[in-house]
């Protein structure tokens, strides 16, 4: 009866499908499809491996697509006999066909229901029904339809649909009240529909007369509550509606794996594509690998997608490079392109990247302009160093390990120096500045910035240093290292800590505080100095300066000659003469300034001078008394010749004429001071006669007990007199305030000129001298 006429309607897809697929077995070599074959029916794409002739698809599986003209005669495609194709999707692998409506009406003429249900049988073929897209879909105000599968997996489900009137339904939602709609399974190849006949619109019909169930595409079902009073669902597409079908190759083949290894039926021909299992049901898909496009299906069907042609770069402002499988958008300076925002951003990398940079060179660059300043003054010091023979030097130290002489840096004495601090200065004169200075940890020097020095001295500084810094005597002053990076070289000296002779000589209260016999023995040790520098090398060292002011004393009061560094080899040849005037006023030798000859006996002239300051105690020029006393030594030489020594002795030695202690050093002075250089004695002869005198100077003491004495009264007073003496030189220079002293030195002046006798004298210097020495 009712199943009767629903037979009727009902399409058998099964064997088409089961034909379809046994002509495709797993047979057919991969067929390159000829490029005549026609790609369009109907508005719709059919790509490879679908085709519309045998030879235009894929010989496996049912990808044969017919065109047919249809009553209106317009051409679709169809795949079977009456599954109108919609589109093919290559990358998703899906179909869209339009599927039958199952339909369940009430007939009022009849007054009986008609059901119209369709199945569908895609097993055999390649398709499954999206489970993802589609949905069993049920519209009705009584009913109840029933999906199943009786094709074995026993599958059934279904949904009821109701409503009381219309006023309760509602556009757009499908949830129960008017419709109703059920997942489905995966791998669904199958489906039939079945209605439920207790629940049927025989009542209703008035305002719903039919019942529609469908698997359908879920996306393209919007709910209307027409579709309950009206027949508008049913007549929208001749009662047919979208459903997505999962295609695969299926036959033959159950996956990627199993189908590489037929290479010959291998679908997957292009360069750049991989093959992909089905997720529905079993087989295998065929890809583009990223970055391509086109048919994976077809030789060179995936092609290199040109990702500019869609790509945000050219809007965001920048130049887009396409590359295989991707693009590179280059923005302008300093941009960076987002691919978040799709936006060409500031690159804060690139600008701290550039700040770094920045800083970076600048720091190079002071960086490398310190260096070449260093070099630079590098350079500079090298320089000095080369042009004051510092190479000698070095070379003679290297060969001669054991020299005792350092080359000092400039920093090194700058720092020794306090960077030549004011309160450093122990001395200042013609020939520079001498400072006092701690080097190598604790070693007092005394450190000589020489006066600007001409171009020859430079070229023979190093030579000289070397012949210095070999001297070695206890009466000169040791040279200990010099400094040739600067300008004017600098020379560094022992310190010797009791200042000159002449500060000693003419410093107040002077005379009183020295005996003769002290001073005697310090010119003994002067001359032995002087002599040792006229002897020690070849020319001779001339010293050019010698003066009370060069006589330096050590903490024993011990004579060192100092200040040699001014003095120089003997010139040999006539232009250097001119250039190297020096030496003293009052010291100098008055055959030196005609013949501008200096000699060893220009020394000994000077060294006259000293003697008769020693002897009188007075300066070797009064520039402040009459003319004719200006000079001491013409005074002394005119006294010596009217054998009137007395006037120019000090009243304390004045009585000691008579003695050889006295005549002795004024002789020898008055042979020092002899115009005619050649007669003057050698200064190994005066420091003979000299130790001479001094040895005599003791004897009287050791020899004659009987004047001892006589005068041991005023011993006393010369005993108090030598402690005194000693505690003035222990404090070290000669004391300046005479009233403080515990004798009044006038008053002591007064004691010795009383004496007669100059071998009291003599012993209480000796004492003073041992207690000194
Ligand atoms: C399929 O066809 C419909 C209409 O013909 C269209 O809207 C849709 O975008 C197409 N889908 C694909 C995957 O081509
Ligand atoms: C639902 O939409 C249809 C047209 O799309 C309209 O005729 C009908 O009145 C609407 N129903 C409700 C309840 O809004
Ligand atoms: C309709 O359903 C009722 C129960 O709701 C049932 O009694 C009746 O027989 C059905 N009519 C037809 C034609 O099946």
């Amino acid at each position: 009866m009712q199943y009767g006429s629903a037979l009727s309607g009902q399409l058998m897809l099964v064997g088409l499908l089961v034909l379809l697929a046994a002509q495709g077995a797993p047979m057919a070599v991969v067929a390159i499809p000829s490029p005549e074959c026609q790609r369009r029916c109907g508005g719709v794409d059919i790509p490879y491996p679908f085709g519309l002739d045998r030879n235009c698809s894929l010989p496996v599986g049912g990808f044969n697509v017919s065109c047919q003209q249809g009553l209106d005669g317009a051409y679709r495609p169809f795949i079977g006999p009456n599954l109108e194709l919609l589109n093919i999707s290559l990358v998703h692998g899906t179909a869209r066909v339009l599927n039958h409506i199952s339909t369940y009406c009430y007939n009022s003429s009849s007054r009986s229901m008609h059901w119209s249900t369709w199945n569908f049988n895609a097993l055999h073929g390649q398709y499954r029904f999206s489970d993802v897209h589609n949905k069993f879909t049920v519209i009705g105000c009584k009913t109840l339809a029933y999906i199943s599968d009786d094709t074995g997996t026993g599958y059934q489900s279904g949904c009821v649909s109701t409503c009381q009137n219309l006023s309760l339904v509602a556009n757009g939602s499908c949830s129960g009240l008017g419709c109703c709609q059920t997942s489905i399974p995966r791998g669904l190849g199958f489906y039939d529909v079945s209605f439920a006949m207790g629940f049927n619109t025989s009542k209703i019909w008035k305002f719903s007369r039919c019942s529609y169930a469908v698997l359908m595409e879920a996306e393209s079902f919007n709910f209307s509550t027409a579709y309950i009073s009206t027949a508008e669902f049913n007549d929208t597409n001749a009662g047919r509606v979208p459903v997505v079908m999962d295609w695969a190759i299926r036959s033959g083949a159950m996956s990627c794996e199993v189908a590489k290894q037929n290479k010959t039926a291998y679908a997957c021909l292009s360069n750049n594509s991989e093959c992909v299992d089905s997720i529905n049901g079993p087989g295998y898909r065929c890809n583009c690998s990223k970055g391509y496009q086109g048919n994976p299906y077809l030789q060179d069907g995936c092609q290199d997608i040109d990702e500019c042609n869609d790509s945000p770069c050219p809007s965001a402002g920048g130049i887009c490079h396409n590359t295989v499988g991707s693009y590179l958008c280059s923005c302008r300076p300093g941009r960076r392109f987002n691919e978040q925002r799709n936006t060409c951003d500031p690159d804060t990398g690139f600008i701290t990247g550039l700040t770094v940079g920045f800083l970076g060179l600048v720091i190079f660059s002071l960086f490398g302009y310190m260096i070449f300043q260093k070099r630079k003054l590098n350079q500079v010091k090298q320089e000095h160093f080369r042009q004051h023979g510092g190479m000698i030097l070095f070379e003679r130290m290297k060969s001669e390990r054991g020299l005792a002489f350092t080359v000092f840096t400039e920093a090194e004495l700058v720092e020794a120096t306090n960077n030549y601090d004011k309160s450093r200065i122990i001395g200042k004169g013609g020939h520079g500045t001498v400072y006092k200075g701690i080097v190598k940890g604790n070693m007092p020097v005394a450190i000589k910035r020489c006066a600007i020095i001409n171009e020859r001295q430079k070229k023979e500084f190093g030579k000289e240093m070397l012949i210095l810094s070999q001297i070695n005597h206890k009466n000169i002053v040791k040279l200990v290292g010099c400094c040739l990076e600067v300008e004017v070289p600098m020379l560094v000296y022992e310190f010797i800590p009791k200042g000159t002779l002449y500060e000693l000589i003419h410093g107040k209260n002077q005379a009183l505080q020295i005996s003769f016999s002290s001073l005697l023995r310090i010119a003994h040790e002067a001359a032995e100095g002087l002599n040792f520098l006229h002897s020690y090398a070849s020319p001779p060292i001339i010293h050019g300066d010698v003066k009370t002011a060069n006589v330096l004393l050590d903490e024993n009061y011990m004579a060192k000659v100092s200040d040699f560094g001014a003095s120089i080899l003997a010139p040999s040849d006539e232009e250097q003469y001119v250039t190297m005037v020096q030496g003293t006023c009052g010291y100098l030798d008055p055959e030196y300034i005609q013949t501008c000859q200096l000699t060893e006996k220009s020394d000994v002239y000077s060294f006259g001078v000293i003697l008769l300051e020693i002897l009188t105690g007075q300066v070797p020029l009064k520039l402040d008394g009459p003319e004719m006393q200006r000079s001491l030594s013409s005074n002394f030489l005119s006294a010596m010749k009217e054998n009137n020594l007395d006037a120019v002795l000090p009243s304390h030695v004045k009585g000691q004429e008579s003695t050889e202690l006295i005549r002795g050093p004024a002789e020898l002075a008055k042979q020092c001071l002899d115009m005619c250089g050649n007669n003057r004695p050698s200064m190994k002869e005066i420091g003979d006669e000299l130790g001479r005198l001094r040895k005599l100077s003791l004897h009287p003491w050791v020899q004659t007990n009987a004047q001892m004495a006589e005068t041991q009264g005023l011993l006393t007073a010369c005993f108090e007199t030598a402690s005194f003496e000693l505690e003035a030189s222990a404090t070290g220079y000669p004391t300046q305030e005479g009233e403080n002293l515990p004798i009044n030195p006038t008053k002591l002046g007064a004691i010795i000129s009383t004496w007669q006798n100059g071998s009291s004298e003599a012993m209480v210097g000796f004492l003073c001298s041992l207690s000194s020495g």
